[in-house]
C-alpha cells in the first residue's frame, strides 16, 4: 500500500516534535508501510543519529523473525529511532525496552510495566509493546511498537488473548506524543552514556517479568527463569537443576494463562 504523509501526527508539526525531542529530524506520517523501513531508508541516505519516523499507521508492521505487528491507525505509537554508529546491537532491545518501560511508568504511574526477555513490554501478563532492533549497514535502527488506545476487540484473533494496550490497563488516556517524547528523552539518557547496557541493569532486573516463572524457551527447552545476566543472556533453570545460558529466541509462559481482560 502506498504511503501517504502527513505534515503532524497527534496534533503535532514535524518541526515542533523535532525541537521539543531535541531530534535534527522527525518525519510524520498518516500511513506507510513499517516505519523501520523507512528509517533504513534514511540510514542508507546519511540520515544523522536520532533521526525518528512515527507514523499514525503501518499497513505492513513487522515485529520479530518475520511476525505481522499490527498498528491500526490512532491506536498506539508506532515509532523507528535511528542510533548512534558504534553502538553493539547485543542487549540494545533490552535497553531500548527498559527505556520504554520507564517512559510509561512517568506517564502513567499505575500502570505495572514489566519486561519479558528478549524484547517485549507486558502489562498483567499480556503484550503491551515490542522492541525491534535491525542493524543497517553500521547503525541500529530501534523500532518501538507500543499498543496505546487498542481496544481488546482491536486485535487480530491469533493474539487477542495475549495482548493489550495502556488505556485498557490504566485509568487514563494518554498522549501518544508526550510518551514518544518520554522514550526519546529516556533512550538519550541511557544511550549516550558509555555502557547503556550496565547503564540499565538494576532496573532491568526490577523489571524483569519472566524471574521465578515457568517459561519453555525455543533455544534450551523449558525450566524457571531465574534472571538475566550482565551480558543480557537469559538464565534458564532445567528441573534437573542445571542452568543454561539463553541467548537468543523466544519464550512463552509454561506456568498460567495471561488474565483475561476484563
Ligand atoms: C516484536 O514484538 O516482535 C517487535 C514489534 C516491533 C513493532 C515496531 S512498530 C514500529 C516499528 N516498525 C515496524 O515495522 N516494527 C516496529
Amino acid at each position: 500500500m502506498k504511503a501517504r504523509w502527513a505534515d503532524e501526527w497527534d496534533g503535532h508539526a514535524h518541526d515542533t516534535l523535532a525541537a521539543s525531542w531535541l531530534t535534527p529530524r522527525v518525519e510524520t506520517w498518516a500511513s506507510i508501510p513499517s516505519t523501520n523501513d523507512r528509517a533504513a531508508e534514511l540510514v542508507r541516505e546519511e540520515a544523522a543519529p536520532w533521526t525518528i519516523v512515527v507514523a499514525d499507521e503501518q499497513t505492513a508492521g513487522r515485529g520479530r523473525r518475520g511476525a505481522e505487528w499490527h498498528s491500526p491507525a490512532g491506536c498506539g505509537l508506532w515509532m523507528s529511532v535511528v542510533l548512534a554508529h558504534g553502538l553493539a546491537p547485543e542487549g540494545l532491545p533490552l535497553v531500548v525496552g527498559t527505556a520504554c518501560a520507564e517512559a510509561i511508568r512517568s506517564r502513567a504511574p499505575e500502570i505495572a510495566v514489566g519486561i519479558k526477555w528478549p524484547n517485549d513490554l507486558l502489562v498483567g501478563g499480556r503484550k503491551v509493546g515490542g522492541i525491534l532492533c535491525e542493524r543497517i549497514d553500521d547503525s541500529v535502527v530501534a523500532g518501538i511498537g507500543i499498543n496505546v488506545s487498542t481496544p481488546p476487540g482491536g486485535f487480530p484473533a491469533e493474539v487477542r488473548s495475549r495482548a493489550t494496550s495502556l488505556e485498557v490497563s490504566g485509568p487514563r488516556e494518554l498522549s501518544r506524543s508526550d510518551l514518544a517524547g518520554s522514550i526519546v528523552a529516556a533512550l538519550r539518557l541511557r544511550l549516550t552514556r558509555s555502557d547503556p547496557f550496565g547503564e540499565v541493569y538494576d532496573d532491568l532486573v526490577a523489571a524483569d517479568a519472566l524471574r521465578g516463572r515457568r517459561i519453555r524457551t525455543e533455544q534450551a527447552g523449558a525450566g524457571t527463569a531465574r534472571g538475566i545476566d550482565t551480558s543480557g543472556a537469559l538464565l534458564l533453570e532445567r528441573d534437573d537443576g542445571s542452568r543454561v545460558r539463553v541467548i537468543s529466541g523466544s519464550v512463552r509462559f509454561a506456568d498460567a494463562p495471561a488474565r483475561p481482560v476484563p
